[in-house]
């Protein structure tokens, strides 16, 4: 079920302000120079630590948001600041639809094509769907992108497609972290004030 159309230029803009002014009143936990998110409609409950501002909405002072909810529906902004840098594709845990707001983004996908998607372009994607992004280059740097992320109900975990087949993302990143780590062991960081340990969480979303 994944599909592609546009929406018109005026929707977009006018997604694009009152979509981004009313998000920003709600972050959610951002990936530090990879991506900054805020909510429109959170997830009904943590699912771990770094599910930050998620809770029910008010179905009298937000109903709309809080059908989404109920039907399983989540909403956020996101600002893309950089490509992804793996190379290998990866899968999502739900089902979503995107609608680039701002800037623009390259899709890489299994059959090895590249599409460009500009602000209006509307992408329908479903859990079995593979890709990496990229974003174009600009003078200093790639240039970011904005989008309208809206979620579907929780489906599969995700994770990255290697040659040997899915490989769940927490086992991925971890041997890539054991694989990039020095030879020989880095020096001692200066001693910081420790701060209280997080409780152990659940699966983290993307
Ligand atoms: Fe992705």
């Amino acid at each position: 079920m994944n599909f592609t159309f546009r929406i018109p230029q005026w929707l977009t803009r006018w997604l694009l302000r009152s979509l981004t002014a009313r998000a920003k009143r709600a972050p959610y936990f951002h990936l530090a120079g990879y991506m900054n998110r805020w909510w429109l409609v959170p997830y009904t409950e943590a699912g771990s630590v770094t599910d930050i501002g998620c809770g029910p909405v008010s179905p009298w002072r937000r109903p709309l948001a809080w059908v989404m909810q109920r039907l399983g529906f989540a909403a956020r902004i996101h600002e893309i600041l950089r490509s992804d840098r793996d190379r290998v594709l990866h899968d999502h845990p739900w089902p979503y639809l995107a609608i680039i707001l701002k800037g623009g983004y390259y899709e890489v996908t299994e059959e090895n094509s590249l599409a460009w998607y500009r602000p209006g372009s509307v992408l329908v994607r479903g859990i079995e769907h593979r890709h990496r992004l990229m974003l174009p280059t600009a003078p200093f740097g790639e240039q970011p992108a904005t989008t309208l992320f809206i979620t579907g109900r929780y489906a599969q975990k995700w994770g990255f497609f290697t040659p040997e087949g899915k490989v769940p993302y927490d086992e991925y990143l971890a041997a890539k972290h054991v694989a990039a780590s020095p030879v020989k062991p880095a020096p001692k960081p200066p001693q910081k004030k420790r701060r209280p340990a997080r409780p152990a969480g659940k699966e983290q979303r993307p």
